[in-house]
């Protein structure tokens, strides 16, 4: 498969000037996010969408046509999406790319694995199968195609109590890039417990995913950052059984597992110049932002017992009656 690498472009390819008045006009309707915390969002289909990728959402939704070899990554913002890119495109791409020559050594994860909703769907056509493709969206609201197709989802969730810091650190490094004004970590909770987070609420967006992987456990694949940091092998394994691409018995033998688990560990990725201080094309961020701490229980630094208590009865509640649940430290 060649390097998923696309061309920058701002406008949203092969969409007609009336359909962008119309998305236009769809999305000034919509809800706007009171609370203080910046990107500004809007409500579109019970989910709180960044306003600066909906119109993208929008025309994905309805243009999009998954092939079934395609398989996409999806995650809740700050659940380890760009470990998991990492991971996948190093496990897809194995057969013919090896660690001393992986685009993973030149460009950011997310410069190799789209994100739809920050690309131009439309080039997406051309790139060679399988197409490796992300989304934030939640499963309501995918194309009906990668629904219906025999394409392959592959999801990563992380415990709450760590996201909610993780996404804090980030929005206020990119509120300070750009000189806006930042918040607090108490304010972005509240935001978070009202559920009026990026692509939020994550109760919802996990349990969309959970419960599908329940019935098509062959569709989607359900992982957890806290299982990849305690047995990477194991779940290296787990991810290319899923994609019909096993691990022989030769590569067990000849350390390929390993050599991709270094390669795409965070203290690898985070030292490379592909992901210093610039900005990742089509966003504010900077490629750095994405590698921080990585560490499971990094909440004990920042919230509060009460916050703790919270934030884990909300998630008692809205997911533990599904059967999901996470380790915290
Ligand atoms: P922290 O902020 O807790 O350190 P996302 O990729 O979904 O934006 O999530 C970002 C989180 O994943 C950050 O967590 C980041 O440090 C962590 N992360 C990024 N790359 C990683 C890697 N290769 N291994 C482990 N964690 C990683």
């Amino acid at each position: 498969m060649a390097h998923q690498q696309l061309p920058s472009q701002s406008a949203i390819v092969g969409t007609e000037e009336h359909e962008q008045e119309a998305i236009d006009e769809l999305i000034a309707l919509l809800p706007i996010s009171q609370c203080l915390v910046h990107p500004v969002h809007r409500l579109y289909q019970n989910f709180w969408c960044p306003i600066t990728v909906l119109p993208n959402v929008i025309t994905f939704q309805r243009h999009f046509k998954a092939k079934d070899k395609d398989i996409v990554l999806i995650s809740h913002p700050k659940s380890g999406t760009t470990w998991l890119k990492a991971l996948v495109f190093s496990v897809v791409n194995r057969s013919h790319l090896d660690i001393s020559n992986t685009p993973l050594l030149t460009s950011n994860p997310h410069e190799v694995i789209p994100f739809i909703e920050h690309k131009p769907w439309s080039d997406l056509d051309g790139l060679a199968e399988p197409r490796l493709l992300a989304t934030h969206i939640p499963y309501l609201s995918l194309p009906k195609s990668i629904k219906e197709s025999n394409c392959q989802i592959i999801y990563i969730c992380r415990n709450t109590l760590d996201t909610v810091v993780s996404s804090w650190h980030f929005l206020v490094e990119a509120a300070q890039l750009m000189d806006e004004q930042v918040w607090s970590l108490e304010e972005h909770f509240e935001t978070c417990c009202q559920g009026q987070i990026l692509f939020g609420p994550f109760w919802e967006h996990m349990l969309g995913y959970w419960k599908e992987s329940l019935e098509r456990p062959s569709k989607v694949l359900f992982l957890k950052y806290e299982d990849l940091k305690e047995d990477i092998g194991g779940q290296l394994k787990k991810l290319a059984d899923f994609v019909g691409l096993p691990f022989t018995k030769e590569e067990e033998g000849g350390g390929v597992i390993e050599e991709i688990a270094k390669m795409c560990s965070l203290k690898t990725l985070k030292d490379l110049e592909a992901n210093g201080s610039s900005k990742l094309p089509g966003t504010t961020f900077e490629k750095r932002s994405f590698f921080r701490k990585g560490e499971v229980g990094d909440w004990t630094n920042h919230l509060t017992p009460s916050m703790v208590d919270r934030l884990n009865s909300i998630m008692q509640e809205k997911i533990t009656p599904f059967g999901l649940q996470f380790k915290t430290r």
